[in-house]
């Protein structure tokens, strides 16, 4: 079993060569990445120069182009230690960045994990900064972990050892930890429902804690039910398992008793069958992904923690299994949130937000100065954005504006969605204060965050829809199907600019 932010595995499979040369490194296969500009100079030059010039006649060919995620082997090379290079493409040099590099590390590491490797040595460039190689090196760390945990004959098997060349030890350590977390949120995904629930995530969580030196509260159903947190029993009702709420606390070096500088909020619906307003089968089949915010935020505050980055982090992930039981919640009920605000409502697969209702109110007890949070909360954001970027939505353009620069440094694609004060009439109720719906489907990922931002008590806050991005159904040239691990690398970088 995999064990992220273990002490014995982590650091020490993945490993910098600061000087060594990529010619004469014992390892199954080398990996340096061509620009579409040709060899030119830099490392792949030097490479080049040593396996004499084969790689430039591949290119002067049009064998080798250095398109993006062109990733093209070149077996027994003469002149090189290792069995073979590969050649992975970056496209244009003027549009390389971190998201770039983390996806065609991630390429190359997807290729060559389709085998067993012993070691794998990856070649960084000299006009690559030093977060940029970060990224390379988790993505080479992600790519070659895939979803088939539960398979006989694996896809995919994790390199004996990975060795960077021409990167710095720390650039290392940090992108192997970034991937840790990354994987981590992939793995909870990725876990059948009937193995992730809200126990058994709140275990998971217990244990990553453990790992990472964060304090964790678990509150129970009967502790929910005393802090009056009915809008997350609500939704649990209709489930034989009861809902968890985990609180991870992480006080960074020098961080005082102080409130959190940062609260970081997760959706953890470990399955959303819709409730009595039930989904058709084929919306149900991928419903375990229902949690990723939650395992996005768990992961981001383990590889904050492993980082020691000097910040003061409270995370609270709301868990719940939402079901179809005797129990269910109904149509027509009036849920009396923990903040007290009353909630009619008028469909149980509008589930998510009843949760975060719960949540938010918990954490804004807890006076962070800044609020974020990652929910899977409407198919109407994969309508307005599509798969691959998610929906930002806030109370505070100023820190919408960080969460956007996190997010796309490490090349997490967001859009920013507006939240003009007229949407509020759409969740307004003739029998409560508010509706868990809008009306009609117009707008639906709006007035969701419309929703949300009723418990966040004025903090600043922002909210981000990752129904698209943190799942793919199909592999893609950088992943394996599945989890994606969205916005792990960016609640990363956030913290780091707090
Ligand atoms: N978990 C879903 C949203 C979702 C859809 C996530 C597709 C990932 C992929 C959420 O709980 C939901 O069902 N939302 C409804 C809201 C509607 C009933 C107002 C939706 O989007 O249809
Ligand atoms: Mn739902
Ligand atoms: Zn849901």
């Amino acid at each position: 079993m995999t064990t992220e932010f273990s002490p014995v595995r982590g650091v020490r499979d993945i490993v910098a060569e600061p000087s060594a040369r990529p010619e004469s490194i014992a390892a199954d296969a080398v990996v340096v990445f061509l620009t579409e500009g040709g060899v030119g100079t830099g490392a792949i030059a030097d490479l080049d120069r040593a396996v004499g010039g084969v790689i430039a006649r591949l290119v002067g060919a049009g064998e080798i182009t250095g398109k993006r995620y062109e990733c093209v082997p070149i077996l027994a090379p003469a002149g090189l230690q290792a069995g073979q290079i590969v050649v992975v493409g970056l496209g244009k040099r003027e549009e390389v960045d971190a998201g770039t590099l983390y996806k065609s590390a991630a390429t190359a590491a997807r290729q060559l994990s389709g085998r067993p490797r012993s070691a794998v040595a990856f070649v960084a460039d000299g006009f690559w900064t030093t977060r940029q190689i970060e990224q390379a090196v988790a993505g080479a760390a992600m790519g070659m972990v895939g979803q088939d945990l539960y398979r006989s004959d694996k896809k995919r098997t994790r390199f004996g050892k990975t060795i960077w060349l021409g990167a710095p030890v720390e650039a290392v350590e940090r992108g192997a930890i970034v991937a840790d977390g990354v994987n981590l949120a992939r793995r909870l995904v990725n876990m059948p429902p009937d193995d992730l629930y809200p126990q058994t995530f709140a275990e998971e969580a217990a244990a990553v804690a453990g790992r990472t030196g964060m304090e964790i509260d678990i509150w129970d159903e009967v502790h929910l039910a005393r802090e009056r947190c009915n809008a997350m029993l609500a939704v649990g009702r209709g489930s034989t398992r009861p809902p968890r709420l985990v609180i991870l606390r992480y006080r960074g070096p020098g961080g005082s008793d102080a409130a959190p500088d940062l609260a970081l909020v997760g959706k953890g619906v470990t399955f959303d069958s819709g409730g009595l307003s039930l989904k058709p089968s084929d919306s149900m089949l991928t419903m375990k992904c229902d949690m990723a915010g939650g395992a996005a935020m768990l992961a981001a505050a383990a590889t904050i923690a492993a980082l020691k980055l000097p910040v003061n982090l409270v995370a609270a992930v709301g868990l719940v299994e939402n079901m179809t039981g005797p129990a269910a919640y109904k149509l027509g009920d009036v849920i009396t949130a923990r903040s007290g605000t009353t909630i009619e409502v008028h469909n149980t697969d509008a589930e998510g937000r009843v949760v975060l209702a719960d949540v938010l109110d918990v954490v804004r007890g807890l006076k962070p100065r800044r609020i974020v949070d990652a929910a899977t909360l409407t198919g109407a954001c994969m309508v307005a954005l599509g798969y691959d970027v998610a929906g930002l939505f806030s109370n505070d353009q100023a820190w919408c504006d960080a969460v956007a620069a996190a997010a796309r440094s490490v090349g997490e694609p967001v859009w920013q969605l507006p939240m003009y004060p007229d949407y509020d009439d759409q969740i307004k109720s003739e029998v409560a204060d508010i509706k868990n719906v809008g009306e009609g489907r117009w707008g639906g990922a709006i007035t969701a965050a419309k929703f949300l931002e009723r418990f966040v008590g004025g903090i600043p806050w922002t909210h981000i829809d990752i129904a698209g991005p943190s799942f793919a159904e199909k592999p893609r040239p950088w992943i394996d199907g599945g989890g994606t691990g969205c916005m792990v690398r960016a609640m990363v970088e956030l913290a780091r600019g707090q």
